[in-house]
């Protein structure tokens, strides 16, 4: 029996009546761009990040676009990120005009190292751009104390971590914007494309409002140059069933990680460390294993699915070779991506699946 690394279709067998009947509403209600289950789902997702506002947005990546707009982040600005990311966190700060500056990462959370940020501000750089990356918030406390004392925008790539917290906040609260990705695989997944902008700023969330519609609040009325990005009325009304059911399935996942740490301790695999100010969502479960090629492959032939998130740091795409940021120059980002490999993680993953795996994954140490 194999075991994908993602199975979305076990899930929607589990709430297909539901989800059948919300989107039958929807067809039935004719309203199908910003109705009232974009509003709805603004709200119940707003309130999960702790208050605020939410914009539905037509992507993860969207959302982090129009949040450089909505900031006024453009040419000659500097944006400090991590490297060890999904390409979108640098690539929307690139499509801004402005100029992505790669730091290194905490070898134990994979998350952006805010010891190296000081040392990278300088008087261009106007935002720092954390990823809470596989569903574990970064160091929010260092990064935010950072931000005041040089007078920073942050902004949250939360698309990873809906529902996690750090010191008991939730993601997408620190920030002047928190990005929220509903692409299909996440924790919150869309039947298709979906994202969401989270901001406690009325202003801020009023300029969203503008910029995801041409431009403007009236119909054929434009006050600024703005995008088509919405989110569509079925995606939201489909995500609403969905967010049901967050808790219980975060609870699963998380269930499921303690297993898989405990199955694996005495494994040459480095397991995921969990900071104790942190609640972790799992989004992903990424160990780092010696010899991670060949253990890919042969739980390839074992029927168990495993992806590399992420293979080559940014810094060293091809896409941002004019940055002249060389091979070596981020070395934990560079170690990271030769070394994890992210595990079968998902609500409906059993207990013998995870034991399966894991079983595996000794058998390849011998
Ligand atoms: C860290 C990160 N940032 C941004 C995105 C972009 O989101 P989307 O695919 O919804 O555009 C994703 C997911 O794909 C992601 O994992």
């Amino acid at each position: 029996m194999s075991i994908p690394i993602l199975d979305l279709k076990t899930q929607y067998r589990t709430i297909r009546q539901e989800i059948q009947t919300a989107i039958e509403q929807v067809l039935e209600s004719g309203q199908l761009i910003l109705g009232p289950n974009v509003r709805a789902l603004e709200q119940e997702i707003a309130s999960w990040c702790g208050g605020g506002h939410g914009i539905g947005l037509a992507s993860g990546t969207d959302a982090l676009r129009l949040a450089m707009d909505a900031l006024g982040i453009g040419p000659g600005d500097e944006v400090i990120t991590t490297p060890f990311t999904f390409i979108a966190t640098a690539n929307t700060i690139s499509r801004a005009g402005a100029t992505p500056v790669f730091v290194d990462i905490d070898p134990k959370t994979f998350n952006i190292n805010p010891f190296q940020i000081e040392p990278a501000i300088t008087e261009r750089t106007k935002a720092i751009l954390p990823v809470h990356l596989f569903g574990q918030p970064a160091d929010m406390g260092a990064i935010m104390e950072l931000a005041m004392r040089y007078h920073l925008l942050v902004i949250e790539d939360s698309a990873q971590a809906l529902g996690a917290t750090f010191r008991g906040q939730p993601v997408c609260s620190f920030g002047q914007i928190g990005c929220l990705s509903f692409y299909p695989t996440k924790n919150l997944g869309a039947y298709g494309d979906g994202g969401m902008a989270i901001t406690r700023d009325g202003e801020i969330a009023d300029r969203l409002r503008v910029l995801r519609q041409h431009g403007g609040r009236i119909k054929y009325h434009h006050e600024r140059l703005g995008y088509n990005s919405r989110l569509d009325e079925l995606q939201a009304a489909i995500l609403r069933v969905k967010l049901r059911h967050l808790a219980e399935w975060t609870s699963a996942r998380q269930r499921i990680a303690a297993q898989y740490d405990q199955l694996l301790a005495d494994l040459p695999v480095t397991t995921p460390y969990r900071s104790p100010e942190v609640t972790h969502v799992y989004h992903q479960y990424t160990i780092r294993a010696p010899r991670r090629d060949e253990l890919q492959a042969f739980l390839q032939k074992r029927g168990i699915g495993t992806m590399v998130y992420y293979p080559l740091p940014l810094h060293l795409q091809p896409m941002y070779a004019h940055l002249g940021v060389p091979e070596g120059s981020l070395p934990e980002a560079e170690r990271a991506a030769k070394e994890v490999l992210s595990l079968p993680i998902y609500p409906e993953l059993t207990e013998e699946q995870v034991q399966t795996v894991a079983e595996a994954i000794r058998e390849f140490y011998g």
